[in-house]
């Protein structure tokens, strides 16, 4: 039999799967209240709308085209509607900046792609988003903390970046509210990356996933729109901004963009080409009628479902979590990130949880590049109401607390 370990590729040697993830795949069962999945809730898509939208390209001329085979850069109408609200955000871009994804994921493995030559650098925050590490890590990359409150010098990244092999090429976060933490850099964080990716000449990915997803607090600007503001000119910017309409309108339609500077997006469409084509053009059309005829609508009514359940699990870990465990207070997102006492393990602490407390949620260890972060979880407000949430978070809490106890 062929020795399949042998023959594949390096870059297939990082491609594991996750045992948490295996685990957390048997949690569909009722008796357990699970906090776990990052998802939307499926009882808020625009159901209708997108039925709607589907009938009438079927009904209507465009259904060949909608069939058809189509252009790398995304549909054009689509484009277009992205550019003025790019523009709201303070970031005025052309359809010539704007390129559709199949999700924002596909964005992070063709911008790992297009920077990472093996034993390059990239800087991602510790803990980051688990998704972007996968996608790097193909590329075969070394990974080196991105911190933007943090006072490194530009010279200690390069040389580090040296040592490892190659080259720091592009600094990875997401600002607002971040998947696992739910935290959002402040605009003195923005402007700190933003210097230090001028200071070492490279590329920002900027992931913008959850950024309509705000509940309270005011709005700071992406990161590509505060370089804007320095240089005047989207196509003068090295910040590229992912966007995706997974959390917005629904993550089964796979369609997400990237808005950066033209030389970057005539590179993603070449390499689309070799990839995948193009996104699917029925799916771009329903998302641009749906999201042409009722966007703000549909943000509206995510924010009050999220925010509610946001306020609940705050509520609920403020009444019940013991001294000593810290959490997040996240102004929009998904998530909320639990920091334990020290010498707790988040691993360990979810396989007791399945077994007695019945809580699922993800062990924080796989978001950190290094293997670090034992002590914290992740949890997801966004598919629980308010019931599951205050008895999940009391029985998670009577876990704790129990340990805490006996670690002492
Ligand atoms: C931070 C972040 N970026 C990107 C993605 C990928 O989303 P999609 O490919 O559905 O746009 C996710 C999904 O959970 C995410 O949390």
């Amino acid at each position: 039999m062929l020795d399949w370990e042998s023959t594949f590729a390096t870059r297939s040697s990082r491609m594991k799967a996750s045992e948490i993830r295996e685990l957390l795949k048997l949690l569909d069962r009722p008796d357990i209240i699970s906090f776990a999945g990052g998802i939307p809730d499926p009882e808020l898509f625009p159901n209708d709308a997108f039925r709607e939208a589907y009938a009438e390209i079927f009904d209507g001329p465009s259904v060949g085209a909608a069939l058809q085979y189509s252009v790398s850069e995304g549909y054009r109408p689509l484009r277009e509607w992205l550019a003025g609200q790019m523009a709201a955000l303070g970031i005025p871009a052309s359809v010539d900046n704007i390129f559709i994804t199949s999700g924002s994921q596909q964005g992070l493995d063709y911008l790992g792609k297009l920077f990472l030559s093996p034993k390059d650098t990239a800087l991602v925050t510790w803990p980051t988003y688990l998704g972007a590490l996968q996608a790097f890590n193909a590329y075969e990359p070394n990974y080196d903390q991105l911190n933007p409150a943090g006072n490194r010098t530009p010279a200690a990244y390069a040389q580090a970046a040296a040592e490892a092999g190659g080259r720091v090429k592009f600094a990875y976060l997401s600002a607002d509210f971040a998947n696992p933490t739910g935290e959002t850099v402040s605009r003195a964080g923005r402007e700190h990356v933003l210097a230090l990716a001028e200071e070492l000449d490279i590329a920002i990915i900027e992931d913008a996933a959850y950024q309509s997803l705000r509940y309270d607090g005011e709005a700071i600007p992406p990161i590509l729109a505060l370089e804007i503001a320095r240089k005047g000119d989207i196509n003068s910017t090295r910040t590229i901004y992912c966007g995706s309409f997974s959390k917005t309108l629904a993550p089964g339609l796979r369609v997400g963009w990237i808005c950066a500077a033209e030389p970057v997006i005539r590179k993603l469409v070449l390499m689309k080409q070799a990839a995948d084509l193009h996104s699917s053009t029925i799916n771009q059309m329903a998302i641009a009628t749906v999201a042409g005829r009722g966007f703000e609508a549909q943000v509206a009514k995510i924010h009050k479902a999220y925010r509610q359940r946001r306020d609940a699990m705050l509520s609920a870990l403020e009444k019940y979590m013991p001294a000593g465990v810290t959490w997040t207070k996240p102004e929009g997102g998904m998530f909320i990130w639990v920091t334990l006492p020290k010498g707790s393990d988040g691993a360990e602490l979810l396989a007791k949880s399945i077994q007695t407390a019945k809580v699922a949620f993800v062990p924080g260890r796989a978001f950190f590049a290094d293997g670090s972060g034992e002590n914290t979880l992740r949890l997801s407000f966004s598919c629980a109401n308010d019931r599951m949430i205050d008895e999940g978070i009391r029985r998670l809490a009577d876990l704790i607390r129990g340990e805490v106890a006996q670690a002492a």
